[in-house]
């Protein structure tokens, strides 16, 4: 008999997570050029610039590294906004996630799976304890407690963006924080100082990731 008929063998996962500067990014003379119309309507409806330029750096990044695998223009990567805020893409079954914090940028994509991203700069956090108690599952609890006062902000940004990417990844929100990293493949990458930066994917892998760094 053969049994490879009957065992369904999980499907592979390829992600690219790609990080990149807003600086940068935004440092050509039209950083609005490859935006839509409506991406670009928004933009001049945020009016903190830090946020603003997060958000035109996200948006440029985003069409600059879809564009490869659609084979098109950025300005002509076709995406779309979701009610919940979460954009879309409507090519050959891309899916996408951006994320920003401070200086930082990150977007995550796929051809087979959801995805989600986090990027924050490892900082000081008032209210961490709280929030490990409130939305930690219990390992990254354990790890929180465990790690020395000065690497307490490392560990807790080193669980938040997982549990961010998971839950932005599978759709849900801060109620499903505790079992979320149990629905979806992750990881992170600390390759660079200061930065935590992690992916999540829906599905059952195997998963391979390839980090584009600056
Ligand atoms: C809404 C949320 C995604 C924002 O996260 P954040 O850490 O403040 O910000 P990030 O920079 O990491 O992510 C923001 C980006 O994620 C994307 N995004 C927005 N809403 C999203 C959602 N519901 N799911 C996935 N991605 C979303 C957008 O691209 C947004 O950037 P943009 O508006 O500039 O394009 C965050 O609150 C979250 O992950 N919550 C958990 C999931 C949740 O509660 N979702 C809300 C369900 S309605």
């Amino acid at each position: 008999m053969n049994l490879r008929k009957f065992i369904r063998w999980p499907s592979p996962l390829n992600v690219a997570v790609h990080l990149r500067g807003v600086d940068e990014l935004l440092s050509n003379s039209n950083p609005l050029a490859p935006l839509s119309a409506d991406e670009t309507r928004r933009a001049a409806e945020i009016r903190s610039l830090p946020r603003r330029n997060a958000f035109v750096a996200g948006r440029k990044l985003a069409r600059e590294v879809l564009s490869v695998p659609l084979d098109c223009a950025p300005e002509a990567v076709p995406i779309l906004a979701e009610s919940n805020g979460n954009p879309v893409s409507i090519g050959e079954g891309i899916q996408f996630n951006v994320s920003h914090c401070g200086d930082w940028c990150a977007v995550a994509w796929s051809a087979e799976s959801a995805v989600g991203v986090d990027v924050e700069t490892i900082r000081p956090v008032p209210s961490m304890t709280a929030l490990v108690r409130n939305f930690f599952p219990s390992a990254a609890q354990r790890a929180f407690d465990s790690a020395a006062p000065q690497n307490r902000a490392k560990v807790f940004f080193h669980w938040w963006t997982q549990i961010e990417a998971a839950l932005k990844a599978s759709g849900r929100g801060l109620d499903d924080s505790f079992d979320c990293l149990d629905q979806v493949l992750h990881e992170t990458c600390d390759a660079v100082p200061g930065v935590a930066l992690a992916v999540a994917a829906e599905g059952r892998g195997p998963l391979t990731i390839t980090w584009h760094l600056p």
